[in-house]
């Protein structure tokens, strides 16, 4: 871990002692997030017990229904979208919506999560409506995006294919008992999944709203639950040296409050990319908040960034080895590789090219992050390594649960509310209001007021 001052000097390091220091807190957020988790209250780390039985119905369910679609459309944003993404390019084929062999059955998976004209349009387009099932995921069962995105998906299908067609086309996933979104699935008659009311949109990978998708492309969803409870055994102890999930959150919260609050990921494995930008939400909308205390308004939160190795080596990285000590990366290396490719042999006179013939891919992503990992060391700049032995359904598990947790760790020693996400309520509202939402017309007159250009 080079974290500590041994690696990157006095200066910008930590000593063992420092982390010392944070294990007296250790022991009061461990016992804190118990008696929450008691009380119901942290529904995420209840997933992998609570869903073991729903993820077996959901996964009869995509079974039944394996060959009556090529196209499967997650309609949502934010929470309710990127462990869908996160998923797929973590663990189906690297081309798997163009390799019909890869699919082996399985429908293409395409998730928009944005409300981007062009991108919608161009998707409905090209879909055969008759071949596509859509999973509509909104918690609150009426956010602007995914309703618009529903509204206009649910004409199209209409169009083409009669009003009939729609509880066969479209999947609800959201609140059971709140929103707009479980009156409709009912009236239209549509399978309805639920998620936990105790459990936010960005920990709600574990629900069905990231395993459906995944249980519809293939990924063993079970193994997903597995690999979450075993590192929930893993993280069952106040001790901060032993338990990843705290002794990861201890360290980005030394470095942030040590004026590092730049959180980079950069995994050296393209099927983590998305991982990454998973995590860029989770600390981003978790951690981010301004808090009053005692009288004084305050604002805290790092600012999580994602990287790709070896892509970013040749863009981000100059500015991580020279730019300000504002950064702590945090590499994803991947132990065994789903594929070994060789470097093909070749102009044996090039000296500068040849060398390269006989040594495998796998090598060389290894090698160049080694190589960033100790030029950034040598720089004095804090890094750590979390390493995939392999990437699967359980090792992706295990770092869900680990990164949700962490989460939850951070926020105590921030000491704010990490499920919350206040900040983001004030432009959705500014929007409502412009659009004609009923009870918004406060804001429209506030927005229509705004300074002109
Ligand atoms: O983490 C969150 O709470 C948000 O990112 C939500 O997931 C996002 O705003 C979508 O909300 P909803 O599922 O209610 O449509």
């Amino acid at each position: 871990n080079n974290m500590f001052a041994e690696n990157v000097g006095e200066e910008h390091g930590y000593t063992k002692a420092d982390v010392d220091a944070m294990q007296e807190k250790a022991k009061a957020v461990h016992k804190s997030i118990k008696a929450a988790k008691e009380a119901g209250n942290l529904g995420f780390m209840e997933l992998p017990e609570s869903h073991k039985e729903i993820a077996k119905e959901i996964k009869e369910f995509a079974d039944a229904n394996k060959g009556k679609y090529d196209n499967f459309v997650v309609l949502g944003i934010g929470g309710s979208a990127l462990g869908n993404i996160a998923l797929q390019t973590a663990l189906n084929h690297p081309y798997y919506n163009l390799n019909d062999e890869a699919r082996n059955g399985y429908p293409r998976l395409f998730v928009p999560d944005n409300v981007d004209p062009t991108r919608l349009k161009g998707l409905l387009e090209t879909l055969d409506l008759s071949r596509t099932v859509f999973n509509v995921i909104s918690k609150s069962g009426g956010t602007a995006e995914t309703m618009s995105q529903f509204l206009t998906a649910r004409a199209k299908v209409v169009e083409e294919l009669g009003e009939d067609a729609v509880a066969d086309h479209f999947i609800a996933t959201t609140s059971e008992h709140s929103g707009n979104l479980i009156k409709i699935a009912k009236e239209e008659g549509m399978k309805t999944y639920y998620i936990p009311e105790n459990v936010g949109g960005r920990f709600s990978v574990l629900t069905p709203v990231g395993l459906i998708s995944a249980a519809f492309t293939g990924i063993d969803i079970e193994e997903l639950l597995a690999g979450a409870a075993y590192m929930d055994q893993i993280c069952d102890t106040d001790e901060l040296w032993s338990n990843p999930a705290y002794l990861n959150a201890a360290l980005q919260y030394l470095a942030d409050q040590d004026g590092k609050p730049m959180s980079v990921m950069m995994p050296y494995a393209h099927d983590l990319k998305d991982v990454a930008d998973w995590y860029r939400q989770l600390w981003a909308e978790s951690l981010g908040k301004k808090v009053n205390r005692a009288g004084e308004v305050i604002n805290v939160g790092p600012t999580p960034v994602k990287a790709l190795g070896a892509t970013d080596q040749h863009s981000q990285v100059q500015l991580y080895m020279e730019g300000p000590f504002d950064k702590v990366v945090t590499f994803i290396e991947v132990e065994k590789y789903k594929e070994t490719l060789e470097i093909a042999d070749g102009y044996e006179d090039i000296s500068g090219v040849s060398y390269l013939g006989g040594h495998t891919f796998n090598e060389l992503l290894t090698v160049e992050k080694q190589a960033t990992e100790l030029a950034l060391t040598e720089n004095n700049r804090l890094n750590c390594t979390v390493t995939f032995p392999e990437v699967n359904a359980f090792t992706i598990g295990q770092f869900f649960y680990m990164y949700e947790l962490a989460t939850a760790f951070a926020g105590e020693l921030y000491d704010i509310d990490a499920f919350n996400q206040p900040g983001v309520e004030l432009g959705k509202q500014y929007a409502y209001g412009v659009l004609g939402r009923e009870g918004f017309a406060e804001k429209k007159e506030e927005f229509d007021a705004r300074p002109a250009k």
